[in-house]
């Protein structure tokens, strides 16, 4: 990734990122150490969570702390541990999502219920807990969405519901914490390499071509295009942007659902 940003642009501040050991979040999560930031990642899997922060410890300060963010008790709990160690919370990432490819009729009552929770619940209760560790006035909310929120696609009926919550969520957010000088706003990445969603949704070479030619950048993202915009969002060049969705996606958003 090339450098735009000034060195030291998060230094002194802290993050929490929820589904953070892993794709998009990972990224995010990378950048945010290596521009100064204590980062903080959360995830399900232990040994997953282990090995990522590893990897981020050879950049700068990182932690790990396992818990569900369906579990509004373990994510509490997260948030307090998080606070002691570092301090109060500069940037909150919900990146936590579930995501596999399933007709309505072929996705059961619980499978529906499990992404809604994973992303919308789990949205709710991590920015809940989070809030009275956050700085404020000053600190951030980043809810990472999808282009489901608002383009409705076959084999996705739980995500597309699913992350019109989030969006909501961010909107709502944005209104009520604005007075307290917390921001709250939405990333929308597009199809983005290397990462397990993109690797459910458009799997084998066809499919990727297809997608490639038909995406106005003719390209795929990266996870650095996201992790450049979450630098942005999180730093002072952002301090007037609330409630906005900010999408990052070689134009995919501009072919409705046609692809
Ligand atoms: C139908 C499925 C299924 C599938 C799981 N289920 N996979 N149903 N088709 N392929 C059903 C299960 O049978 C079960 O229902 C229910 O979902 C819960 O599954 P569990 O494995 O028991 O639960 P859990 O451990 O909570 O896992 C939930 C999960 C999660 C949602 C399946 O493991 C997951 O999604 N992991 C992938 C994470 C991921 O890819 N994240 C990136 C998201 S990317 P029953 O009825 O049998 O109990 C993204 C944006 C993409 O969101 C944007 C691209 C443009």
């Amino acid at each position: 990734m090339s450098d735009v940003f000034k060195p030291g642009l998060l230094q002194g501040k802290v993050a929490f990122i929820t589904g953070g050991s892993s794709g998009i979040n990972l990224g995010i999560a990378e950048a945010f150490v290596k521009a100064g930031a204590k980062v903080v990642i959360n995830g399900r899997n232990v040994e997953k969570l282990e090995a990522a922060v590893k990897g981020l410890q050879q950049h700068g300060t990182a932690m790990g702390l396992a818990a569900d963010v369906r579990n509004y008790e373990s994510v509490e709990k997260a948030f307090q541990t998080a606070r002691d160690a570092y301090g109060e919370l500069d940037i909150l990432v919900c990146g936590a999502a579930g995501n596999f490819p399933a007709p309505a009729v072929g996705m059961s009552s619980n499978a529906f219920k499990s992404v809604l929770e994973i992303d919308v619940l789990g949205t709710f209760n991590a920015c809940r807990a989070a809030f009275e560790h956050l700085r404020k006035p000053g600190a951030c909310v980043l809810n990472i969405s999808a282009p489901q929120a608002y383009l409705p696609m076959a084999m996705q009926a739980h995500v597309c519901a699913a992350k019109a919550g989030v969006d909501m969520i961010t909107r709502t957010l944005a209104i009520e914490w604005g007075g307290a000088g917390v921001r709250v706003n939405s990333i929308t990445p597009g199809p983005i390499d290397d990462t397990e969603g993109m690797r459910r949704l458009a799997p084998g070479d066809e499919t990727r071509e297809k997608l490639t030619r038909a995406l106005p950048l003719q390209r795929f993202g990266t996870k650095q295009d996201i992790a450049q915009l979450a630098l942005f969002l999180a730093s002072d060049a952002a301090s007037y942007i609330t409630g906005s969705i900010m999408v990052c996606d070689g134009g995919q958003s501009l072919l409705g659902s046609g692809l």
